[in-house]
């Protein structure tokens, strides 16, 4: 049987408590996941701690080979809004957070990405946006030829069926950049998301947290004590058995397709809306003839996604 060929990806991310989780998922995957880089961008935390959390994540993996490259400090339009209450100050609130032993690589995310894609082969590179969109927004708008490179943009992002976790209508990622989401909803990109709609199903729940924690190893330790602190906001928030695992649906989603459902949809981003700016209009019905540009997950198998969680956590140091 053919070797299974390594995926090829680029982890666009605000780290971010399940950002983390997400980025040592696609790490313990490294037989399936290439990962070229980390590119940061402001969101749950400003940008120089969400770039400083990603040295310090690739470093519990002892995979500081993997550079990173800082991005956007502010989304397109809107003033930056963070989740310190959330994440807290540090943006990596559970963990004692060592400082980082490399720094960041030269140059910026967005001519990091432009550079990559536009030198890529066709549709190689799969972008894995798991914060604001700003820095791919920045990327195709300056240079639109370079959505050739991209394989598949696979996004946590946006709710449908479920309410917004920052307004009645908006998730967060959409709602801190609104306009950079539009654009990259409108590329022509071929896109998967992972809103919550299927995020709010994959919940944390303490027996799940528990199998992680004893692992044995460093990444299951770090997780098991993130996830403690992070459950405990969005079960205060959302009164919920766990807290929504959202940034690792990401990854698994690369690892293991089978275990979501959705369907293709239009999905347009409101950015005008007094009240309902960040919402995404998914046409779930088609009832708009507009045409269909995301494939928009609404279902998981949670005890397989977790399962599979823990399996690859388990291969990391
Ligand atoms: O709404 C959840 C998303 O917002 C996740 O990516 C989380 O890290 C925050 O960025
Ligand atoms: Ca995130």
């Amino acid at each position: 049987m053919l070797a299974e060929s390594r995926r090829t990806i680029i982890i666009d991310t605000d780290p971010g408590q399940d950002d983390a989780i997400a980025i040592l998922f696609a790490l313990g995957a490294k037989d399936k996941l290439d990962v070229r880089a980390i590119t940061t961008v402001a969101g749950n935390v400003p940008l120089d701690l969400t770039s400083r959390n990603a040295l310090i994540v690739l470093g519990w993996a002892n995979r500081t080979d993997i550079p990173v490259y800082a991005g956007c400090s502010r989304p397109l339009v809107c003033d930056l809004v963070t989740a310190e209450d959330f994440h807290g100050k540090t943006g990596l609130d559970g963990v004692a957070l060592d400082e980082p032993t490399v720094g960041l690589a030269d140059g910026h995310a967005v001519d990091f990405m432009i550079r990559t894609l536009g030198r890529a082969a066709e549709k190689s590179v799969t972008v894995c946006l798991i914060g604001p969109m700003t820095n791919l927004a920045v990327a195709l708008t300056k240079e639109p030829t370079i959505v050739r490179g991209i394989k598949e943009v696979v996004m946590m992002a946006g709710a449908f069926h479920t309410r917004g976790n920052v307004t009645p209508v908006a998730e967060f990622n959409v709602y801190v950049d609104p306009h950079a989401a539009a654009v990259v909803f409108g590329s022509g990109a071929p896109i998967v998301v992972l809103p919550l709609d299927t995020t709010h199903k994959a919940l944390s729940t303490k027996a799940r947290v528990t199998r992680l924690s004893e692992l044995g190893n460093r990444a299951g330790k770090l997780i098991g004590a993130i996830l403690n602190s992070h459950a405990q906001r969005e079960i205060e928030k959302f009164g919920a058995q766990g807290g929504p695992l959202h940034d690792p649906c990401v990854i698994a989603y690369l690892l293991a397709p089978w275990l979501f459902s959705g369907r293709n949809a239009n999905v347009v981003i409101e950015t005008q809306g007094e009240f309902t700016t960040g919402e995404t209009v998914v046409d779930w019905y088609g009832t708009t003839g507009r045409p269909a540009n995301a494939f928009w997950i609404n279902d998981v198998d949670a005890d397989s996604f977790y399962a599979l969680l823990t399996e690859t956590v388990r291969r990391l140091p």
